[in-house]
């Protein structure tokens, strides 16, 4: 039985009077699912002594690969574990697109976060062009060999995979629940039978009034939010559906 995760990345929004409104009603939440939130890295601090021992987890939107040395604006593994943190997603796709972010790259980090003692969740996803080709199962199973290749098959069924549409992620559209079913349960083949353990997460203007259709499906263990993470009363309603 996979426990559900419900993940809120924050992107690069909110100041410390916004973060604090937000943890506060976090707390208020009563669900079953986990939950993971995932600040700027300057908050994490805030949010870390805030949820306290409630359950709610928190982590990083990205680590750097390496363990330390002059990298200049980077923020090691080790530190994030230093402060609290459980996870860090790996390979968003607007790291991948807008910094430029390699597989090689990204399996790099996924490494980097499982040797600091942290969860990777590492997102993969096509783009609309990718889709319209035909070449959605080939993209993400591309994604996810690269970090295989890495650490192995058991090293990647310990980490958490979020599936995120490139088209879909802050615009409006979500995948149907089909559309996200079935790359999902791609994604589990190749994880082959330890992929039954592994939590699939789905990514990409996830909002409560689509969240209850695509976690009906069978190999979605969850969503990863970014838009409506950051309203208190939606993010609510995603993880009591969860
Ligand atoms: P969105 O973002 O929910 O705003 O589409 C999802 C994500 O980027 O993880």
């Amino acid at each position: 039985m996979r426990h559900p995760l419900v993940a809120g990345n924050w992107k690069m929004h909110g100041d410390r009077e916004s973060v604090a409104n937000l943890v506060t009603s976090l707390l208020k939440i009563d669900c079953e699912a986990e939950i993971a939130v995932f600040p700027p890295y300057i908050y994490v601090p805030l949010v870390a002594a805030n949820i306290g021992d409630s359950g709610i987890s928190v982590g990083a939107q990205n680590a750097s690969e390496h363990d330390s040395g002059a990298f200049t604006g980077e923020v090691s593994c080790h530190m994030l574990r230093d402060f609290g943190c459980q996870y860090v997603i790996v390979g968003h796709s607007e790291r991948r697109n807008i910094y430029s972010e390699t597989d090689d790259q990204v399996a790099h980090k996924f490494a980097a976060v499982q040797s600091a003692g942290m969860t990777p969740i590492l997102c993969v996803g096509e783009t609309l062009e990718q889709r319209d080709q035909g070449k959605t199962l080939d993209v993400v199973a591309a994604q996810i060999e690269a970090v295989i290749e890495r650490v192995g098959l058991g090293n990647i069924c310990e980490a958490v995979i979020a599936y995120e549409p490139v088209w879909a992620i802050g615009t409006g559209k979500t995948a149907s629940a089909a559309q996200a079913q079935e790359v999902h349960l791609a994604l589990r083949q190749q994880l082959g039978d330890s992929g039954g353990k592994t939590r699939i997460l789905y990514g990409g203007s996830v909002k409560a009034a689509n969240a209850a259709e695509l976690f009906m499906q069978p190999d979605i263990d969850g969503a990863l939010v970014g838009g409506a993470s950051l309203d208190a009363n939606e993010f609510s309603e995603i993880c009591k559906l969860a």
